[in-house]
C-alpha cells in the first residue's frame, strides 16, 4: 500500500444530501505513541488495546453545495461546539486529496461522547476515528468500484490518522499496530492493522477500569507534548526502547506471561511521563493520588499476587488493566482501596472491544 493508493477514482454517483452514523471506541496503548515527524507519522510503532463503553457517536449530515471551500458545523450533545472546528478544518485540509468530494458538500457533524466531557479522557482517538468512518461510508457508497473491507478499515485507518495519531488504532479491535516495525508484518506508519501473531487466551477481555483522578483540561496537550520530542535529548533512546518493548511483548502475548507483560506495560507508562518530566520546558501530569493509587496497585499484586497492574496516557487517570478472571477481586480492591482517589469516586469500567460499527 502507497499513499496513491488512498487516492480515489472518479466518484460514479453524487447525490443531493446523505447522512451517516458510526460509533467508535477510544483506545489504551500498551506501547505508546510519543513523538511524531512529516504528516502525523509515527517516531515509533506502537500497540494498543481497543475499548469497548468508552466511545463517540457521530452522525455526520451532508448537502450538496455549490460554493468554494469547506463548509461544515460541528454539534456536541446537540449544542453547536465552535471550539472544535479549528481541529476539523485542519483534518479536512490534510485528508481533502484522499478524499476529493469535501469540497462539493456542507456537513452538519452532530457527535456525542459515552464518557463525560470533563472526565480527563480524550475524545480525539474515538471522536476522530468515528469521524473517519462516516467519511469512508460517504466515500463507498459514492463509488462505482468495490470497496473491500480491508481497504475500507485501512483508508479509514489512514484518514483518522491524519485527524489524531492515535485514532489510526480505534478503528479496529482488538489488538491493534500502529507504526512500521521489523518484527509485525504489515505493520505501517500509515494506518493501524491488527495485531497479526498470537494471542493467548488470558489477553482476551482483558479489562481496563479508568480512574478519573483529574478531570480538568489537559494540562499540555499531545500536539505540544509530542512536539517537544523534537528536541527532546533522551527521544532517540526512547524510539528505539519502544520498539524493543514491542519486540518484548510479542512472546508475552502468546504465552500469556502475565508478570512480564506487567513489566513492560508499567515501564511504558512511566516512561511516557518521564519523557515530559525530561523535557524543556518539563512537566509532571500526574497528580498526588496518581502515584497514591500506583503504591497501592503495587501492594494489592504483593499481597495477593494478583496480575494487576497500571498504564497512564498523558494525564493523571490511571487506566487499571487487569484479566477477566480477576474481575470480582480487582472491582472489590477498586472500590474499596482505590476510589477514594478519584475526583467524586469517579470511575469508568470498560474491556476491550472490537472497534467501530455502523449505526446507520
Ligand atoms: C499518550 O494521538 O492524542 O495517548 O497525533 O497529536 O493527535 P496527536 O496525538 P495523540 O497522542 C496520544 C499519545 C498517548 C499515547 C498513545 O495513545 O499511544
Amino acid at each position: 500500500m502507497t499513499i496513491q493508493d488512498f487516492i480515489p477514482k472518479p466518484y460514479s454517483q453524487t447525490p443531493e444530501s446523505g447522512s451517516i452514523s458510526f460509533k467508535a471506541p477510544s483506545n489504551i496503548a500498551l506501547v505508546k505513541y510519543w513523538g511524531k515527524y512529516g504528516e502525523q507519522l509515527p517516531k515509533n510503532a506502537s500497540i494498543s488495546f481497543t475499548l469497548n463503553n468508552c466511545a463517540t457517536k457521530t452522525t455526520l449530515v451532508y448537502e450538496k453545495k455549490s460554493t468554494d471551500g469547506f463548509e461544515f458545523e460541528v454539534f456536541l450533545d446537540g449544542k453547536r461546539e465552535a471550539g472544535f472546528e479549528p481541529k476539523i478544518q485542519k483534518f479536512f485540509e490534510r485528508v481533502a486529496l484522499y478524499l476529493p468530494f469535501l469540497n462539493d458538500y456542507k456537513f452538519r457533524i452532530e457527535t456525542s461522547n459515552s464518557f463525560p466531557h470533563s472526565s480527563g479522557i480524550a475524545s480525539s482517538a474515538s471522536g476522530m476515528s468515528a469521524l473517519a468512518m462516516c467519511l469512508m461510508s460517504v466515500e463507498k457508497s459514492f463509488s462505482e468500484a468495490e470497496i473491500t473491507n480491508s481497504y475500507f478499515n485501512q483508508k479509514a485507518s489512514f484518514l483518522a490518522r491524519l485527524g489524531s495519531g492515535s485514532a489510526c488504532r480505534s478503528i479496529e479491535g482488538d489488538l491493534i499496530v500502529w507504526g512500521e516495525h521489523k518484527n509485525i508484518t504489515g505493520s505501517s506508519n500509515y494506518f493501524g492493522s491488527k495485531y497479526p501473531h498470537s494471542v493467548h487466551p488470558n489477553f482476551k477481555n482483558y479489562q481496563d477500569t479508568i480512574l478519573l483522578v483529574d478531570k480538568g483540561e489537559k494540562q499540555v496537550s499531545s500536539t505540544v507534548g509530542h512536539d517537544l520530542m523534537h528536541e527532546h535529548p533522551f527521544a532517540e533512546q526512547r524510539f528505539a526502547q519502544a520498539n524493543a518493548n514491542l519486540d518484548l511483548l510479542i512472546p508475552v502475548l502468546a504465552s500469556g506471561d502475565l508478570s512480564k507483560f506487567i513489566k513492560i506495560v508499567e515501564s511504558e507508562a512511566l516512561s511516557l511521563h518521564a519523557m515530559m518530566m525530561t523535557s524543556r520546558p518539563y512537566f509532571i501530569l500526574m497528580k498526588p493520588n496518581t502515584l497514591e493509587i500506583i503504591n497501592r496497585i503495587w501492594a494489592f499484586r504483593k499481597e495477593t499476587n494478583s496480575k494487576v497492574c497500571f498504564t497512564l496516557d498523558a494525564g493523571a487517570n490511571v487506566h487499571v488493566l487487569y484479566p477477566e478472571s480477576e474481575s470480582e477481586t480487582v472491582q472489590e480492591f477498586i472500590q474499596k482501596e482505590l476510589a477514594q482517589f478519584c475526583k467524586n469516586g469517579e470511575f469508568i469500567n470498560d474491556h476491550v472491544g472490537q472497534g467501530a460499527i455502523d449505526l446507520s
